[in-house]
């Protein structure tokens, strides 16, 4: 598994720490040479490459060198954390029902990099985390897990986000237990948790 990452990897962190996840992971890509989720990787003895976007400029140079990459490594499954570049068409037909992305909102709503904001600025009651299959469009494809965040007076974006990660860090090795156990059924749009009652 790759695990790709632009920030502080608190997501990959707990990816890694997981019992039957941290195995699993055999590369962590970045785009941002300073990305802390590089360093979390390097210190767990895992592999850890930033891919320069300046040496790739595009998205499909980029995503020919991050195909190339995984291809090279024998990447079975592609899991986002926090990472902030949208996926060339090439990348998600190649790992198609096999990536995952984590998103800080209940999807449909606010997709976008400013979901906690967006949430703020609306006046929502209700916020929360969504894990999803990778499709071609940002933030849309068939979802796996979801668990509402409710927003409190006074809540500004930092402290609403820090709640939100709290359960994204709970929520994400669990569906990525999902995917690796070929749990994850797609049915159309829906998935299907096999095994759940
Ligand atoms: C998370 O809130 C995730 O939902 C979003 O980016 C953030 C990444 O945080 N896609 P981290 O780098 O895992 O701490």
């Amino acid at each position: 598994m790759a695990v790709l990452a632009s920030g502080a990897g608190t997501n990959l962190q707990a990816l890694l720490d997981d019992r039957v996840v941290g195995p699993w992971i055999a590369l962590v890509v970045s785009d941002r040479s300073g990305a802390a989720a590089l360093e979390r990787a390097r210190s767990r003895g895992v592999r850890a490459e930033f891919l320069d976007p300046a040496a790739h400029p595009g998205r499909t140079e980029f995503g020919a060198a991050l195909l190339a990459l995984l291809e090279r490594e024998s990447i079975e499954f592609v899991v986002l954390a926090g990472f902030m570049r949208i996926l060339a068409p090439e990348v998600v037909r190649a790992f198609e029902g096999r990536i995952l992305n984590i998103h800080p909102s209940l999807l449909p709503a606010f997709p976008g990099a400013h979901a906690v904001r967006e949430a703020l600025a609306w006046g929502a009651r209700v916020s929360g985390v969504t894990v999803h299959l990778v499709d071609e469009e940002v933030d849309h494809g068939p979802i796996v897990l979801q668990e509402p965040v409710a927003m409190e007076p006074g809540d500004d974006e930092a402290n609403l986000h820090a709640r939100i990660q709290e359960v994204e860090h709970r929520l994400y090795p669990r569906a990525v237990r999902l995917l690796v156990e070929g749990r994850l059924k797609l049915e159309g749009h829906v998935v299907h948790v096999l095994g759940d009652e």
